[in-house]
């Protein structure tokens, strides 16, 4: 079956990003030209998604904003002849077919993809966690889908992290199965790094089959008091198999400063109309 739903988990409070994140959502924090949530559903665009269930929180309506249509500012560029920026601005709301719901009870990752249940239906479906950003070609889920489709299971991105870092991720115990292809074994939400399985921790990007639903109304409040997709997984392993997908390309941590900073960088030397100023910009910097 083609995976065409994706669901982009936006409720959280962005702790990380205090004092930026008291009153905007962390997904709105601007990365070159852009808020970083729009890198993530273009990047769910261009993996073939069709359908964007973004799942947001109180206080998140600006996301909401940010992908409708303003017509007293398209008519404002009009007016002032700015076409490029009213392209620009018209392009974002027709990126796709996004629908919001609202996360009513803040209990985590795992309860955010359980209110999508009605929304995603019997069907597999893509989670795109926006804090973590990457730099891959062809784009990271579109890799996993083919993951997907020759496992016939759930996919879930990997990547190797350095042992004191596991406690900031899900790690998994896995096996290899192909190249950068890995067979779970079973995997435990944020680790200390003593107990940590291995090095291999889940970063943002998932394929999930429906019955992780059913796996997560099943699944008890675990790490910090709230549903863990992590512990979902464990469960569902129990009755599928589930794979892991080690990426090949560079991975930003965009939900706390640094990695954003570096992420900025990046995609800042890159960028077409700003990139070669700031090319020259940074070249100044570290000249003097
Ligand atoms: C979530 C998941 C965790 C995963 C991480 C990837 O944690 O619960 O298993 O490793 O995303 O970024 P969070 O970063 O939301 O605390």
């Amino acid at each position: 079956m083609e995976i065409r739903k994706a669901v982009i988990p936006a409720g959280g409070w962005g702790t990380r990003f205090l004092p930026a994140t008291k009153a905007l959502p962390k997904e709105m924090l601007p990365l070159a030209d852009k808020p970083l949530i729009q890198y993530i559903v273009e990047e769910a665009v261009a993996s073939g998604m069709e359908q964007i269930i973004i799942v947001t929180s109180s206080g998140k309506s600006v996301i909401e904003d940010h992908f409708n249509r303003n017509f007293e500012l398209e008519s404002v560029l009009q007016q002032k002849g700015e076409l490029e920026l009213l392209g620009e601005v018209q392009r974002i709301a027709a990126l796709a077919n996004i629908c919001f719901i609202s996360q009513q009870e803040p209990l985590g990752l795992g309860q955010a993809i359980l209110a999508t249940r009605e929304l995603v239906g019997d069907e597999p479906f893509a989670v795109f966690l926006p804090d973590d950003l990457f730099d891959t070609e062809p784009p990271l889920t579109k890799q996993m889908l083919e993951v997907y489709r020759r496992y016939k299971g759930s996919v879930i991105a990997l990547w190797r992290v350095a042992k004191e870092d596991t406690k900031r991720y899900g790690i998994v115990k896995a096996e290899q199965a192909a190249e950068r292809v890995h067979r779970i074994l079973d995997m435990v939400e944020k680790p200390a790094p003593e107990e940590a399985p291995s090095d291999l921790a889940i970063l943002g990007r998932y394929i999930l089959t429906p019955e992780i639903f059913e796996a997560l109304r099943g699944t008890p409040l675990g790490k910090g008091g709230e549903i863990q997709l992590t512990d979902g997984l464990a469960l569902l392993l129990k009755q599928q198999a589930i794979y892991g997908y080690e990426l090949e390309g560079t991975y930003y941590d965009a939900g706390k400063p640094l990695g954003l900073l570096k992420a900025s960088v990046a995609l800042g030397l890159r960028h077409p109309r700003m990139g070669a100023d700031f090319r020259e910009y940074l070249k100044k910097l570290t000249r003097d």
